[in-house]
């Protein structure tokens, strides 16, 4: 089984952008973090991460075409207008699971509505790259009871 843990826009500069917000950690050292905590549990992982709305698309609509059981998804900025990448999500059957470093709700009011969460799994917001770990977990415990 496979999960596809996928980043969105300026995710790249994990460790140099706004570190008060989003710490220190890069983005190589969160997917290294879940690389081992799914082998650790026997699954396996793909890293994805774009700045472009049709490249993460392009993305998501592969996804069942190539094996994947769970997506866990940092849409960044697009979380909270990109209908087409909630679209994309709705049009396939891989369960999403939406996941944010800071805690959106206390910081400024357009980042409070995501419109990708109606057709997410659940979200997991707030802690750090800990919200990365937590949704690899749960993303693991709900393969493992599929199985
Ligand atoms: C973010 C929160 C978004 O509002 C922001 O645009 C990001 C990162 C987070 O992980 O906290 O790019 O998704």
């Amino acid at each position: 089984s496979k999960i596809l843990v996928m980043h969105g826009p300026n995710l790249n500069m994990l460790g140099t952008r706004e570190p008060e917000i989003y710490g220190s950690t890069t983005l190589a050292d969160i997917n290294a973090m879940l690389e081992a905590q799914a082998a650790e549990a026997g699954v396996e992982t793909e890293f994805f991460q774009s700045n472009h709305e049709g490249a993460l698309i392009d993305k998501i609509q592969q996804a069942p075409l190539n094996g994947t059981d769970f997506i866990i998804l940092n849409a960044g900025a697009f979380t909270h207008y990109s209908i087409a990448l909630r679209d994309a999500i709705a049009s396939v059957a891989v369960p999403v699971i939406e996941v944010h470093i800071s805690n959106v709700h206390t910081r400024e009011e357009f980042r409070h509505k995501s419109v990708i969460a109606p057709v997410a799994m659940g979200q997991i917001l707030g802690f750090g790259t800990d919200s990365y770990a937590a949704a690899m977990y749960t993303a693991i415990r709900k393969l493992k009871a599929r199985a």
